[in-house]
C-alpha cells in the first residue's frame, strides 16, 4: 500500500539539487512565500560552487549546499556523501531540477518514492541531453517536459504528469528550450503541490493519483492546473 509523504506533517519538507541557473527551484522558493503553501524547501544541494540556484536559496534563505565531484574518489563515494548531507535536513521530498550528474541506484534507492525530477522532454520520448536539439532534428511538431519519479535506471521513472509545447518552424534549440521551460515551471509546481497535498504518490512502477493507479499521466493545461489527458 503506497503512503503519502505528506502523511506525517503538514508541510512538505523539500530537498533541492540543482547544478546551475535554478529557474525551477525560483518557483518553488517563490510560490512558498504564500503561507498557504504546503511545502517548504529547506536545503538546496548541488554538485557545482558557482550555481545560481545556491544564491538563489542563499537570498530566500535556505540553507545551500555545494559538493565538489573532484574532492570524493568515486560517484559512489560522491553521492554517499551528499545524500548523508540531505539526510541532515530530512527531507519528504527530494527534487532534481536542474541536477546534471546521473544519481547513482544507491542514492535514488534511498528515496525511493520520495524523489523527483524534471525532464525536458515527453518521456519516454527523448531522455538524456540535447532534447532540445534532438526534437528539432527529428522535425517533431511536439515538445513538451515531464515530471517523473525517480528510478535507478535514466529518465525513466513512472511519469506524474507532463506538459506539450508545440515546436515552431523556425525554432532553434534554444527558442525552443525557452518556450519549454517556461512551462516547466508551472508544471513542477503543481506536481510538488499534488504531492504535498498527498494526492499524488508513487507505487512501484505506477503513479497513484487521488487513490486512482494511473495508465498516463496528467497534463497541464493553458490555465496552469492539472487535468486528466484527453483520450484520443
Ligand atoms: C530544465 O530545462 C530542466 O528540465 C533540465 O535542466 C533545466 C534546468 O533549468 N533538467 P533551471 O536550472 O531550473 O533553470
Amino acid at each position: 500500500m503506497a503512503m503519502s509523504v505528506s502523511a506525517l506533517r503538514e508541510t512538505l519538507r523539500i530537498a533541492v539539487l540543482a547544478s546551475g541557473r535554478g529557474s525551477n527551484l525560483q518557483t518553488l522558493l517563490d510560490a512558498q512565500r504564500d503561507d498557504a503553501c504546503r511545502f517548504r524547501t529547506i536545503g538546496v544541494f548541488s554538485d557545482r560552487a558557482q550555481a545560481l540556484a545556491l544564491e538563489r536559496a542563499r537570498i530566500a534563505g535556505v540553507p545551500a549546499i555545494a559538493l565538489n565531484p573532484a574532492d570524493f574518489a568515486t560517484r559512489e563515494v560522491f553521492d554517499v556523501a551528499l545524500f548523508d548531507a540531505i539526510d541532515a535536513v530530512r527531507p519528504d521530498l527530494v527534487v532534481c531540477a536542474g541536477y546534471l550528474r546521473v544519481l547513482t541506484d544507491a542514492a535514488v534507492q534511498r528515496y525511493a518514492g520520495r524523489i523527483i525530477n524534471i525532464h525536458p522532454s515527453l518521456l519516454p520520448l527523448y531522455p538524456g541531453l540535447r532534447t532540445h536539439t534532438r526534437v528539432l532534428a527529428d522535425g517533431a511538431s511536439v515538445h513538451g517536459a515531464s515530471v517523473h519519479y525517480l528510478i535507478p535506471a535514466l529518465d525513466a521513472g513512472p511519469v506524474i504528469a507532463q506538459v506539450r509545447v508545440a515546436v515552431h518552424a523556425d525554432d532553434t534549440p534554444a527558442s525552443l528550450a525557452a518556450r519549454v521551460l517556461e512551462r516547466e515551471h508551472p508544471l513542477l509546481l503543481r506536481c510538488v503541490e499534488a504531492i504535498a497535498a498527498g494526492r499524488v504518490v508513487q507505487d512501484g512502477s505506477d503513479v497513484i493519483v487521488d487513490s486512482r493507479r494511473r495508465s498516463r499521466p496528467l497534463l497541464l493545461g493553458d490555465d496552469d492546473q492539472l487535468h486528466e489527458p484527453a483520450d484520443t
